[in-house]
């Protein structure tokens, strides 16, 4: 059994540990009343989101430079019904749609489902890739984040999409 003192300094430990760790509470969006909704959580240099989105189709999130598509770096994902297979992508926009694939795939899709009316998606990617070409880093600081559904699986035009003004670190 560990003494009193022991105790104390286990504990002592445990808590620098888990301060050095850097695990975030999160941030909850609530985009539209339930349209789209977000969870982010940071893990030392890693970002998770899941987004629970009213859309049977596709479900895009991503950093932005000003919330316009322009320069923004998007990871698309869902579940498609059709080959009964979830899918996801780290895209890239230039001036114009349609969205570009990058290179380097900095992104792990965890799951991906749907009912008759929502999608749930859930990834990890690095806060900074180090794709300096075709991602860009997730900051602490207030941010640009554009988002999309869309009425299918194929990644065309969207049904909905917006941007938000948000600091992921904040907890
Ligand atoms: C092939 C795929 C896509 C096409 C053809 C497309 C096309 C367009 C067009 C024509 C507009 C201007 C009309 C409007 O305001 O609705 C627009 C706006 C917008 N789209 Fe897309 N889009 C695509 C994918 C995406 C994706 C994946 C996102 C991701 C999050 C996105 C986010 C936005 C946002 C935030 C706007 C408003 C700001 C802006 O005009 O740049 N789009 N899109």
């Amino acid at each position: 059994m560990l003494g009193k003192k022991s105790q104390t300094i286990l504990v002592a430990i445990l808590s620098i540990l888990f301060c050095l760790s850097s695990v975030s509470n999160g941030v909850f969006i609530d985009i539209q009343d339930g349209l789209f909704v977000v969870n982010a959580t940071m893990e030392n240099d890693t970002l998770h989101v899941s987004i629970v989105a009213e859309t049977i189709g596709y479900v895009a999130f991503g950093p932005s430079p000003e919330g316009m598509m322009t320069g923004s770096d998007v990871i698309i994902a869902g579940y498609d019904p059709i080959t009964q297979t979830s899918y996801i992508g780290d895209h890239f926009f230039n001036f114009r749609p349609p969205p570009i694939v990058d290179t380097i795939q900095n992104v792990r899709l965890l799951w991906a489902s749907e009912n008759g009316t929502h999608t749930s998606v859930s990834f990890t990617r690095p806060l900074d890739t180090g794709d300096t070409l075709q991602d860009l880093p997730i900051q602490n600081q207030t941010q640009f984040y554009i988002w999309a559904t869309g009425s299918d699986d194929a990644l065309g035009f969207h049904n909905n999409r917006g941007y938000i003004q948000v600091n992921l670190f904040d907890a």
